[in-house]
């Protein structure tokens, strides 16, 4: 293979694995969880006990990072395309401020670094969705501000994973040495089995890699009884693991990246030519080169979901919606913090 072959050739320590290979200017340290990784982010950038400036979309879960450092999180709104709704010259000072690339889309981080500029806060690329996204001019995600967060195991069949990229290494003090590999992975025993799964699939093309993915999350939503798995109700105060990455990180990416990238943009083309003519509004206007995308996110009407969930069942496929806004953000949420599902491409 052509490129990053280094993916599986440790460059810090025998058996290890890091971003040298995507990121090879920033300093890296590996996870359990993304949330790991941004709690070290905060403490870097000088937030603990001080404001960050949050996007009022975001996963609750991201709060529990917050929360273990004492920062307070203040939010700013998000508009319908995803990006910054507010003047980056009214917004609060904070000590750090986070931008996401959802779903694996690049954000326009400008009005982002003119806030920092003014304000001296660090920015915080959220690139947990897209841990294998580069930006139009080919810069990965997460490698485009002084710290750069990643959940890999959202992107590649890895059980557990979370990286922090320090890519302005001058600017912050020395990041603690590697974490042991001992991590447990709750769900760890049934991995083998989906990523055995996902070869065989992934052989047979697009249509039915989804109807696989589809297949085992019903098989989920029939045991479990609901769309997704409950939340925790502790989710916002609480990291649910402890910060070492599991044994399975220990063996690098599982796949070739560019493969996996090829693979996810083929999947999201399948489910936009899918959904032509349903009354699914996809949430990005086009799919711009570099990007690997999370899923396929599009928004849709309450009245419209049966219809188009009728459309993804022929498929075998299902959507479901994202994110489960953190409890202070919810009862004033608007429209189009709320009508966003994704086909999910991961397993
Ligand atoms: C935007 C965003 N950032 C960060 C995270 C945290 O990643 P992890 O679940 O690996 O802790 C998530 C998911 O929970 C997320 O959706």
């Amino acid at each position: 293979m052509d490129g990053p072959a280094s993916v599986y050739a440790p460059a810090r320590g025998p058996g290890s694995w890091n971003f040298d290979w995507l990121l090879p200017e920033a300093a890296t340290r590996v996870y359990s969880l993304g949330r790991w990784a941004f709690v070290d982010a905060l403490r870097l950038a000088g937030a603990s006990g001080r404001r960050v400036l949050l996007p009022e979309f975001i996963c609750r879960e991201v709060l529990a990072a917050l929360a273990e450092v004492e920062a307070k999180p203040v939010y700013y709104p998000v508009s319908p395309g995803l990006g910054l709704a507010a003047d980056p010259g009214a917004l609060p000072e904070a000590k750090a401020v986070v931008a996401v690339d959802y779903f694996g889309f690049p954000q326009n981080l400008a009005p982002f670094e003119e806030y920092c500029r003014r304000t001296g806060a660090v920015l915080i690329e959220d690139n947990a969705h897209g841990a294998l996204s580069r930006d139009g001019s080919g810069v990965p995600l997460g490698g485009r501000a002084p710290l750069g967060v990643f959940s890999p195991r959202k992107t590649v069949s890895i059980p557990d994973g979370g990286a922090l990229a320090v890519n302005a290494a001058n600017r912050f003090p020395p990041l603690p040495g590697p974490l042991p590999f001992t991590g447990r992975t709750p769900g760890l025993a049934s991995f083998g089995k989906r990523r055995a799964l996902r070869t065989i699939a992934t052989g047979l093309g697009p249509r039915w890699t989804l109807r696989v993915i589809g297949l085992l999350r019903a098989l989920r939503r029939l045991k479990d009884g609901r769309e997704l798995p409950a939340p925790d109700p502790d989710g916002e105060r609480r990291i649910p693991i402890p910060p070492e990455p599991g044994p399975a990180q220990r063996h690098g990416f599982p796949q070739d990246p560019d493969s996996e990238v090829r693979r996810r943009r083929s999947l999201y083309a399948f489910c936009a030519e899918r959904l032509v003519g349903t009354a699914a509004r996809p949430v990005f206007k086009e799919l711009p080169e570099g990007t690997s995308p999370y899923g396929f996110p599009f928004r849709a009407a309450p009245e419209d979901l049966a219809s188009i969930e009728a459309a993804l069942a022929a498929e075998g496929l299902f959507s479901l919606p994202w994110p489960d806004l953190p409890n202070e953000v919810s009862p004033r949420a608007p429209a189009h913090y709320r009508n966003i599902r994704l086909v999910h491409f991961q397993w």
